[in-house]
């Protein structure tokens, strides 16, 4: 067996994997819809306050575990707290990575068939309008699970290369690209006319949108987006080398991630404004409202090629963070090959993704508590299963880890300055176990 852990190779390579990880559908595809539907501005600015007070903590908490552990997000927890249960914390993260990367290869699986339609310019006449064509797609059975299991190939693929020759060589292409697509569609986004319409919805506040299902929303959707309280930055965590700067690495990553759902929700809301369309659309918004909209405008084909190219290297680089955690685990713990890891990995979630994807269509009637199996899937994970896990990691690093040890692994040994020390301890052992308990309490409508 091989001892010798992969680990990433430069800076800019974790950089590009995190990022890869946190920035995904959850930017590009969920958030421009939880912001048209919560308050627009007013969302933006409680999931900025998340993503500050508690986002960032649990990063730089993750990050730690998983370096002290250097091991996947159970083998981590069972390094540090030798003989106690917090591994159920990992397991219970990789169990939530198996689920999301069911629901999320389904999204991901339509992106492709949307590139495709793209190419063939095909989105309305003969086939109906864009509200149908999706109709259509989304609730068949053969089309959207091929899609998704060819989804499921392609993160399969880059997982088989390992974390430097797969995450790493391929974020470090794919992000750039990303980035790069996004910009040409924002700038052309703003240049339409009447976009102003659309950023004073995105930026300007409606507090009176803002009830207790909105800050749960809000805290759900920063902790899916930053892929924190799953295993998958503490997994990445492992593969970091001893002597970079954790703290730096979180606040960067974090506020990158931001930026791209802004910059996602810039490239979005204006064209929707500027063609008299309405914002609130859920789910549908990207697949319904832009193909819409890339019908009318003039050189529509080649943006709309480009923004579901930009959608699915989003998902892409997202959706091996997950396999990831499920791979590392099989491979430390069970001593699986990583090729045998991978196929039992994709091969396990494939079938859960399968039902996911059918629950739009034939599996329609098929719920649990009321809701389709793909949003219970998309409610238990997001809403409970992350913030669960999120409140965990800090608990364990706040009150049970031996301080000193904490603050060597983020001081790089002592070799760095970490003024923010005593803030950082505060924040995890009070504000965000309380914050993350509050919302998450209250969101269940328990008090
Ligand atoms: N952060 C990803 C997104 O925003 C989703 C994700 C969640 C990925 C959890 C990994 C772990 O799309």
């Amino acid at each position: 067996m091989n001892q010798q852990r992969d680990s990433f190779g430069s800076k800019f390579g974790v950089f590009a994997a995190v990022v890869g990880s946190a920035v995904g559908l959850g930017n590009i595809w969920r958030f421009p819809y939880m912001a048209g539907e919560n308050g627009g501005g007013a969302f933006l600015i409680v999931y900025f306050a998340f993503v500050l007070i508690i986002g960032i903590p649990v990063v730089i908490s993750e990050f730690i575990i998983g370096r002290r552990g250097q091991s996947n997000s159970y083998g981590s927890f069972r390094k540090l707290a030798p003989g106690k249960p917090w591994y159920l914390v990992g397991l219970m993260g990789i169990f939530a990575a198996f689920i999301i990367l069911a629901f999320y290869s389904t999204v991901a699986g339509w992106t492709l068939e949307y590139i495709f339609l793209s190419v063939k310019n095909i989105f309305s006449s003969p086939a109906g309008t864009p509200a149908e064509v999706f109709e259509n797609f989304h609730t068949g059975s053969f089309l959207p699970v091929l899609w998704q299991l060819i989804f499921m190939i392609l993160t399969a693929i880059i997982i088989f290369g390992g974390v430097q020759k797969g995450i790493e060589k391929y974020s470090k292409i794919l992000m750039p690209m990303l980035f790069l697509l996004l910009v040409i569609l924002s700038v052309k986004a703003i240049s339409l006319p009447n976009s102003s319409e659309g950023l004073k919805f995105l930026f300007k506040p409606d507090f009176s949108k803002v009830d207790s299902n909105v800050i749960l929303s809000a805290l759900g959707q920063a902790a899916f987006s930053l892929s924190i309280g799953m295993g998958c930055l503490i997994t990445y965590g492992s593969y970091i080398k001893k002597d970079n700067n954790l703290t730096k690495m979180a606040f960067s990553v974090s506020i990158a991630d931001m930026c791209i759902a802004i910059l996602a929700g810039v490239a979005i809301f204006p064209a929707i404004f500027s063609f008299g369309l309405s914002p609130a659309q859920g789910p549908g918004l990207v697949y319904i409202v832009l193909p819409e909209i890339f019908e009318q405008m003039t050189g529509g084909t080649f943006f709309s090629l480009l923004f579901f190219v930009l959608l699915a290297i989003a998902a892409l680089t997202s959706s091996i963070s997950l396999l990831e955690v499920v791979v590392a685990y099989f491979t430390e713990e069970f001593k699986m090959k990583r090729s045998t890891a991978t196929i039992v990995a994709t091969s396990l979630s494939a079938v859960l993704g399968v039902f996911t994807t059918l629950s739009f269509g034939p599996l329609k009637n098929a719920a649990i508590f009321k809701k389709s199996i793909f949003d219970s899937c998309d409610f238990l994970a997001t809403n409970i299963l992350l913030p669960l896990g999120a409140f965990f990691i800090v608990v364990f690093l706040g009150w049970f880890y031996d301080k000193k040890q904490t603050k060597d692994e983020l001081s790089n040994h002592g070799t760095l300055k970490v003024r923010l020390f005593p803030l950082f301890m505060f924040i995890i052992r009070f504000i965000a176990p309380l914050a993350i308990l509050l919302v998450f309490l209250q969101g269940l409508g328990i008090f």
